[in-house]
C-alpha cells in the first residue's frame, strides 16, 4: 500500500497537491466558491452569523487558527479558535448566531465530539469539515465539509492539514459570497490563487533535498525552536508539534513578536531556529519586522533556518540556511510553509532511526477524553 515510498507518511506528504486538489473539486463555480454542502445549510442561515467558534485538538487546531485570519479578512464575522476539551469546560457563551466549527481528521476525536454536542445542546449550529466519510463527528453535526484527501495513515497528521485549511478557505469564500463581503473581483482572484496551490506545494515538495541534509546536520539536536507571525505563527506551531512527536525533540512554536516578551532569552550559540518569513510583497509591513527579529537572535549566535518567497534577498545575510517557497498571496502561504516542516520533522525521525509512522505513545484516533 506504500507503493514506493519509504513510509506512509512519506506517501502522504508527497500526495498533498492532490489532497488540495481534490477538496477544491465540485466546489468552485465559475470565478467564485459554491460549496454544495453549504448551499443546503442555507444562505440564511449563513446570513444569520454573528460569531464562529472553531473547536479542534492538535493539528486541527492549528488548521483552524489559520482558517480564522481568512475568515476574518473576508467576512468580518469574529473568529475564535477553541481546544476541544478546554472549551466544554468553562461554559462558554453559546448563543444560537454562534456557528460552531469542528475540525477533525477522523471524525471520532473524543473531546472534539463532546464539544460538538455541547455546542448543539446550548442551542448553537454546528458544521464539521472532517476527512473520514461517515465518521461520528460529521453524524452529530448540522453540514459537513468533507475534506477528500484521501485516507491518511500515518499518525501524523500531514495531507489532512493542508485539506483542512482549504476546506476553511472555501467555507470562508463561501460565506463571503452569500454575505457579500468581498466584491466578486475579490471573490475571483482569490479563487484563481487557490487553485494555483497545488502546482505550488508540487513545486515546494523539491526542496527535500535541502531539507534532507539539514535533518542529516540535525540529527542530534536537543532543542529547536520555531518562530512564525501572522499565519505563519500557526505553522510555526505545527513545525513544532511535528518534530515532537516524529522526533522526540523538545521544539516550541512562538509568535515572532513575543520573542522579547521572554523566549529570547533561550537562544544560545548554536539553537537552531527556523523562521516562517512573511511575503516581503504581500506582507510589505510584517517582513521587515520578522528579519529584524532574525537579525536579533542571530546576533545571539542562533543558527537560522529560514523558509522564505523565493526572491526575498533581505533574509540571505543572516539565515544559515533558506528553504525556498513560490509566490503565494499572504493566506494561502501556510499551505507552502509547512511542508518543509512536516519533511524536516520525517527526516529528523527516520535519521534518528525512529517509526515515522508509528511514534511511541500516540494513537492515530484519540476516542477517549
Ligand atoms: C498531529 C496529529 C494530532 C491530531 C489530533 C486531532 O500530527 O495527528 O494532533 O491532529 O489528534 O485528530 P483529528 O483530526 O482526527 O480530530
Amino acid at each position: 500500500e506504500k507503493g514506493g515510498w519509504s513510509s506512509f507518511m512519506a506517501k502522504e506528504v508527497s500526495e498533498q497537491p492532490d489532497a488540495v486538489a481534490n477538496t477544491l473539486r465540485g466546489r468552485i463555480a465559475g470565478a467564485a466558491v459554491v460549496v454544495p454542502e453549504l448551499t443546503a445549510f442555507g444562505d440564511d442561515a449563513l446570513r444569520d452569523i454573528r460569531r464562529i467558534v472553531i473547536v479542534a485538538c492538535g493539528t486541527a487546531s492549528y488548521a483552524g487558527q489559520v482558517g480564522k485570519y481568512a475568515i476574518e479578512k473576508w467576512t468580518r464575522i469574529p473568529v475564535d479558535v477553541e481546544l476541544s476539551h478546554e472549551f466544554r469546560y468553562r461554559d462558554p457563551v453559546l448563543t444560537a448566531d454562534t456557528l460552531v466549527i469542528s475540525i477533525s481528521q477522523s471524525g471520532e476525536t473524543m473531546d472534539t465530539l463532546m464539544a460538538v454536542k455541547y455546542a448543539r445542546d446550548a442551542g448553537a449550529k454546528a458544521i464539521s469539515i472532517c476527512n473520514t466519510q461517515g465518521a461520528t463527528i460529521p453524524r452529530e453535526s448540522d453540514a459537513v465539509i468533507y475534506t477528500h484527501a484521501g485516507p491518511e495513515v500515518a499518525v501524523a497528521s500531514t495531507k489532512a492539514f493542508v485539506a483542512q485549511i482549504t476546506a476553511l478557505y472555501l467555507f470562508a469564500l463561501h460565506l463571503a459570497r452569500v454575505r457579500g463581503s468581498l466584491s466578486e473581483a475579490e471573490q475571483a482572484e482569490q479563487v484563481v490563487e487557490l487553485q494555483g496551490i497545488p502546482a505550488k506545494i508540487a513545486t515546494t515538495l523539491l526542496q527535500e533535498s535541502t531539507v534532507h541534509e539539514l535533518a542529516n546536520w540535525m540529527s542530534d539536536t536537543r532543542a529547536v525552536l520555531f518562530l512564525g507571525r501572522h499565519v505563519g505563527f500557526p505553522i510555526a506551531l505545527e513545525g513544532a508539534l511535528k518534530l515532537k512527536e516524529l522526533a522526540y525533540i523538545h521544539a516550541e512554536g512562538f509568535a515572532a513578536g513575543e520573542l522579547k516578551h521572554g523566549p529570547i532569552a533561550l537562544i544560545e550559540p548554536g539553537q537552531p531556529v527556523f523562521v516562517v518569513v512573511p511575503s516581503p510583497r504581500g506582507s510589505a509591513h510584517l517582513h521587515p519586522k520578522v528579519v529584524s527579529n532574525i537579525q536579533e537572535i542571530r546576533a545571539r549566535g542562533a543558527r537560522i533556518i529560514a523558509i522564505a518567497e523565493e526572491g526575498d534577498v533581505a533574509v540571505l545575510p543572516f539565515a544559515d540556511t533558506v528553504i525556498r517557497i513560490p509566490l503565494a498571496s499572504p493566506l494561502f502561504e501556510p499551505l507552502l510553509a509547512v511542508v518543509p516542516l512536516q519533511i524536516f520533522a520525517m527526516e529528523l525521525a527516520t535519521a534518528k532511526g525512529l517509526d515515522v509512522d508509528q511514534p511511541r505513545n500516540l494513537a492515530k484516533s484519540v476516542t477517549v477524553e
